[in-house]
Formats: C-alpha cells, structure tokens, sequence
C-alpha cells in the first residue's frame, strides 16, 4: 500500500495527517503553538515553532500508524499564508515572523499602491494593496527595521521555511506565491516590474514550482527527526486555502467552499483568470497547474467564536469538561434555541480588520441592535450570524464575477457545526453539503504529493478517487426570507460607522 503525510501549518498549530492512496486519514496529530500580540493589531509566531511541530508531528503519525517509512510515498505542505519569514545568510531568522492577520501596514500598503498604482498592481498581482499580504509587509520592515532589511538573504512564506529546513532546498509554488502580492499571476512567476519597483532582488526569493511539483527530498538530518527515509519526495504544496479547496474537491467549475477556520473563506476554481475590478475578493493561482481561483476572506471567523467561548462561556467550557464533549456543541445547543435573526441583534465579525469585501484594516467587531431583552445566548447566536452574513457578503461578490455555483460545500471547524451550516444554507439560499473527508488542507497536499510522486495522473482525478459528496443541508425558506431582511442591515452598519473606525485608528495612532 501507497502512504502519502499532509502537513498543515496553521495559526493555532500543526496538524500533520498520513493517509492511505484512497484518501483515508490512519493516523494524525496536532502540535499547538502561540501567536504573540505585542500590540492591538500585531500579530506573530516563531518560525522555530512550525519547523519543531512539523518534525515531532511526522514522527508521531509514522510511529502512531506502524506504516514503514519506505512505503511513504510523499509529504505535502499546506501553510497559514502570507507570514514573512527573513533568514540571514546563515539561514538564521532574523525576527518573528509578521503573520497573516497582523495588521500594522496601513501605510506600506498605500505606499505600494503609489509606487505601482492601484490598476495595475490589481491587473498584474490580482488584487489591490493588502495590509494582510506579505509584500507590505516587507515594505513595513524595510522602513521600520531597516538593518533587518539590510541583513535578509531570504524571504520567505511559513511552509516554504518548513521546506527549506525539511529539504535545504529554498523554493516555493504558485499558490502560496501569489498571496506575497509579488508575483505576475497571469505567467505564474515573480514579477519584475512589481520587484523593481519594492527594490527586492529576485534572488532572495525561492524557486517557482507548481504545487503538485516535486522541490526536494528529505535531508539526512530531516529524516533522522521525522522517522522517514532521506530523499522521501516533498512537493510544492499550497497555501492553505487552495489545499483545503484541493480537500474538498474544489478542483473543477461549479463547486464552491465555504470554510470556517479562524478565518473564513468563500472559494471557487477558475479555468480562465477573472478578476474583480474593484478588488474585493482575491484572485490568485490555485494549485492546479494552469488554474487560478478566487477568493473571499472573512478575517475574523472562528476567531470571533473562539473569542466569545474563552470570554463569555466559562460555564460552558466547565460544563462540557465534565461530560467529555466540545463545548462548540454546548454552545451550539444554546445557539439553536433562539429564533433566527436573533430579533434584531446583529454582529459584525471585523475584529481583526477586514478583508473582502470592505477591505478595511481598521474595522473592528460591532454587537448592534442590543436591546434589555437580549441575553447571552442571542448574542451567541449573533455572533454565529455574524460570521455566516459576512460569508453571504463575499459570495454574492463571487457570483456576481459570473461564477457558477450548483454546490456550495462546507468545511473547517465551522463545517462541524449542523447550525452554522443551516445558517450558511439560508443566507446562500443554495443546498450545503459535506463531504466524507474533513481533513481539509492536510487532505488537499497529501493528494498534491500523491500526483508529485505519480500515484495520481492529476489533481481533478485524485480527488475523483477520494472525495465524495455525504450529505446535504436544505435551505429553510422562512429563515432565508429573515436573514435576507437583515443582511441589509448588517451592510449598513458598517457603511455607517466606516469614518469612526477611522478615527479611532488615527487616535490610537497619536
Ligand atoms: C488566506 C488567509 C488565511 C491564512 C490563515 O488569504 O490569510 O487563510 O492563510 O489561515
């Protein structure tokens, strides 16, 4: 038998899963990890913190399954994307890495938008000057730490650093690329012109792949870590939504996902390159070779459910402590029992900014429409609404580029959530489905791995092979027919209170 290991370096942590060449997880294990906030805004992690999870997660799901190393035909990467990782010449890091969700580059970001012009950064890289992608970012330690700069000899996103330290190759693929907002998207390779223009010598960054690419082999001493045998392949992989999009078998026009994670994301495959004028969902190479995808980013997703359980159900999380259960169930019991709509509470789920469609670092959460009648629990409920009205705001975006959608399917953690994927059904108003397999990202670069290595013919097939529809959510037309009502609301709370966040940004920044 074919085994083939998916390594999902996420926010939280690891998840590294090995499977069969069906598709089928035997065995997986998660390492966690912390995100440093030194300040409202910022966001980092420690690169030497993926590279120890990746290692000791390999080795745990090699011993865990009994699978001999040699019948591991292939590691793929999935990775958090956008983070800046900057090595010296020794291959030293030179500070935490900036990750995804930090939002300190307002001005980088406009300074970019001078230096190249909003239509043509959009035409070349697909989307329009982003706080959250990584060309900012390197802009913001170019004016801020400027000896670091000076200093780095590679620049690099957190799979792609993982790889390096797995293979001593320094590479990376299409997919991840093309959230560095560097690249020429159309021709699948770096940009000059954009290079040029950001003063980044193209050597400092890695070799250009496709995703199902194989880039290296494991190194002795990489081998020796993970229990595997050196030279095992490890291909290109992909940034983590096109790895989870490859897991859920959204590979081919039609289909579209709806992932929950911390962060939450409306996908869908594109044959030919489209790209939305305005900017407001992101276009980028998927991880099928001549392919692209778009994509709509709710930045605060999971995030604003975790944020709620840690802050508001502590006898929840007791609760479920005692009966062996995940207090998400707990709290989805609660949430079931209040009407839909929540009677005219409305959260807006912008605690970290927002990306699609407002593009807005300087949002923040609202809870509107409080009244004394309101408990907890509504605001619970409203919060989960939130969440599922800003994945409406990004879908009919998504529609409105042309693209079709006779299946929406559900996936992340979010996924798990029978009320979540309700809410989803009656805002879309569009049948949700699941699928067998919920090992998302992990799932999609094993499969990657499984074409790298010749099991597979191509991507589309692997999953044809793996991936099956499980079952169906209906929409309930009563409720579609009040979330309709209030969606406009949602849309108007935020219209009308854009110049506060503003100047709330601008005194913070005193
Ligand atoms: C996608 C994005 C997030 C991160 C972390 O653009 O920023 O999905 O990759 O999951």
């Amino acid at each position: 038998m074919n085994y083939l290991i998916g390594v999902d370096i996420g926010t939280s942590g690891t998840k590294t899963v090995l499977f069969d060449d069906k598709g089928n997880s035997i065995a997986s294990h998660l390492v966690e990890y912390p995100m440093y906030q030194p300040k409202i805004g910022w966001a980092e992690q420690d690169p030497e913190d993926w590279w120890q999870a990746t290692y000791s997660s390999i080795k745990a799901v090699v011993e865990k399954s009994g699978v001999s190393p040699s019948d591991v035909k292939g590691i793929g990467l999935s990775g958090q994307m956008h983070g800046l990782v900057l090595l010296d010449k020794d291959d030293k890091v030179l500070r935490r890495s900036i990750i995804w969700c930090d939002q300190r580059t307002t001005a980088e970001a406009d300074q970019l938008t001078e230096l190249i012009g909003r239509e043509r950064l959009i035409e070349i890289t697909g989307n329009p000057a982003l706080t959250g992608f990584t060309a900012a970012k390197i802009l913001w330690v170019k004016n801020n730490e400027p000896e670091l700069f000076e200093k780095a000899e590679k620049i690099l996103l957190p799979k792609d650093y993982v790889r390096l330290r797995l293979t001593g190759e320094f590479a990376t693929e299409v997919s991840d690329a093309s959230g560095m907002q560097l690249m020429d998207i159309k021709n699948r390779c770096w940009s000059d012109e954009v290079l040029d223009k950001l003063g980044i010598p193209k050597s400092k960054l890695g070799k250009m792949y496709e995703s199902c690419e194989v880039t290296g082999g494991l190194t002795n001493e990489a081998a020796e870590l993970t229990g595997l045998n050196p030279g095992t392949i490890v291909v290109g992989g992909a940034g983590d939504q096109a790895a989870g999009a490859v897991g859920n078998g959204i590979v081919k026009p039609g289909i579209i996902s709806s992932t929950i994670g911390t962060s939450g994301v409306v996908f869908a495959h594109m044959e030919n390159i489209e790209i939305d004028k305005g900017g407001r969902v992101h276009t980028l190479c998927h991880a099928i070779p001549g392919k692209w995808h778009v994509m709509g980013v709710t930045q605060g997703a999971g995030l604003s459910l975790k944020w709620f359980r840690d802050n508001f159900c502590h006898a929840e999380m007791d609760a479920a402590d005692g009966l062996g259960v995940d207090p998400y169930y707990l709290m989805d019991q609660q949430a079931e029992k209040v009407e839909a709509g929540c009677e005219g509470l409305i959260y807006l789920p912008y605690m970290m900014g927002e990306r699609s469609p407002i593009l807005d670092p300087n949002a923040k959460g609202i809870f509107f429409g409080l009244s004394a009648k309101h408990t907890k629990y509504d605001m619970l409920r409203a919060v989960m609404e939130g969440v599922a009205y800003s994945l409406k705001d990004c879908y009919d975006v998504i529609r409105a580029m042309g693209i079709d959608a006779s299946e929406v399917r559900a996936s992340g953690g979010g996924g798990k959530s029978k009320l979540w994927r309700q809410m989803q059904a009656d805002m879309y108003n569009c049948p949700i489905n699941t699928i067998n397999a919920s090992e998302g990202p992990a799932l999609g670069v094993a499969l990657l791995a499984g074409v790298g290595a010749g099991i597979y013919n191509s991507v589309p097939e692997a999953c044809e092979i793996t991936i099956s529809v499980k079952d169906t959510t209906d929409p309930i037309a009563e409720n579609a027919e009040i979330y309709n009502k209030y969606f406009d609301v949602y849309r108007g709370v935020y219209a009308g209170v854009k110049d506060q966040f503003k100047k709330i940004a601008e005194i913070q920044a005193e």
